[in-house]
């Protein structure tokens, strides 16, 4: 199917822009155009047409934009409860699936690859989850932005990518400063829960969470958890899975 750019109207539909507004330059204060180190990289994944209505009929329910100030969490999900926040969904299945498992918790989930986002609201409808909203853009400018501080119930980091070469390893999503950010968009007693199979990533992921001082280790052996019940097999997992790759959980709380 051919990703079809503009609608009946010959209109670029919602969809189309959100792709094209997902990376936003950056500009030095004196107007300098800023390179930054991103964590992913735009892949050109094709919307299905699927995936495009769901997100052209929906966005007003299930979409939140960036914005310059914090989200008021009451207003946007009608009510008080927690609020968990997963970064990189893929394409949706675990986090509509944890969303639809713990109806008095409310998930917030981000994700760049825009079909993704149009799946998750997809099976987010077809599944009737209410308590779930999604965000297309980059999660670092998002938590810098649009968190309040101590606002956040958890974090849920599953099989982020990788990046395996040692010259990419400055674009992991996991560096001291993410996870210092992290902490203090949390209650106390908040979690991080993380799951990588990428074994070198697993042990950078524990020294990064081990130097933060606000953190307690829930592993009993003081490195990694057992793969919790509470935490569906996701897409990238089951591939991993086919082919023979270890899986590393990681689940720190704030002192
Ligand atoms: C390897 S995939 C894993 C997807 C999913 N969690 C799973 O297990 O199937 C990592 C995802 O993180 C997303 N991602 C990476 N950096 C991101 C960022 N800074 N903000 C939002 N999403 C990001 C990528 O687009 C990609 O879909």
């Amino acid at each position: 199917m051919s990703f079809n750019n503009q609608d009946s109207n010959n209109q670029p539909t919602f969809a189309d822009q959100k792709r094209k507004t997902v990376e936003v330059a950056e500009f030095t204060e004196d107007g300098r155009y800023k390179r930054k180190v991103r964590s992913f990289v735009l892949r050109t994944g094709r919307l299905s047409e699927f995936q495009k209505n769901a997100m052209n009929q929906n966005w007003g329910f299930y979409g939140l934009e960036h914005q310059n100030e914090p989200f008021d969490f009451k207003k946007i999900y009608g009510n008080d409860n927690p609020v968990v926040l997963e970064i990189g969904f893929g394409m949706g299945h675990s986090l509509v699936e944890m969303a639809l498992q713990n109806p008095d918790r409310n998930y917030l989930g981000i994700e760049v690859h825009t079909p993704g986002v149009g799946a998750c609201i997809a099976n987010a409808i077809e599944k009737s989850v209410k308590n779930l909203r999604v965000i297309c853009h980059d999660a670092t400018e998002i938590l810098r932005d649009c968190i309040a501080d101590a606002s956040l119930e958890g974090l849920q980091l599953f099989f982020p990518d990788p990046w395996h070469k040692a010259k990419h390893h400055k674009r992991r999503i996991v560096q001291p400063h993410f996870v210092e950010k992290v902490i203090q968009k949390l209650t106390q007693g908040g979690f991080i829960h993380m799951a990588t199979d990428w074994e070198n990533y697993a042990e950078h992921m524990l020294e990064v969470l081990q130097q933060a001082e606000s953190l307690h280790n829930t592993s009993e052996t003081n490195d990694y958890i057992p793969r919790p019940d509470f935490r569906p097999l996701t897409k990238f997992e089951q591939r991993g899975h086919r082919l023979g790759h270890g899986v590393w959980d990681l689940y720190f709380t704030k002192k």
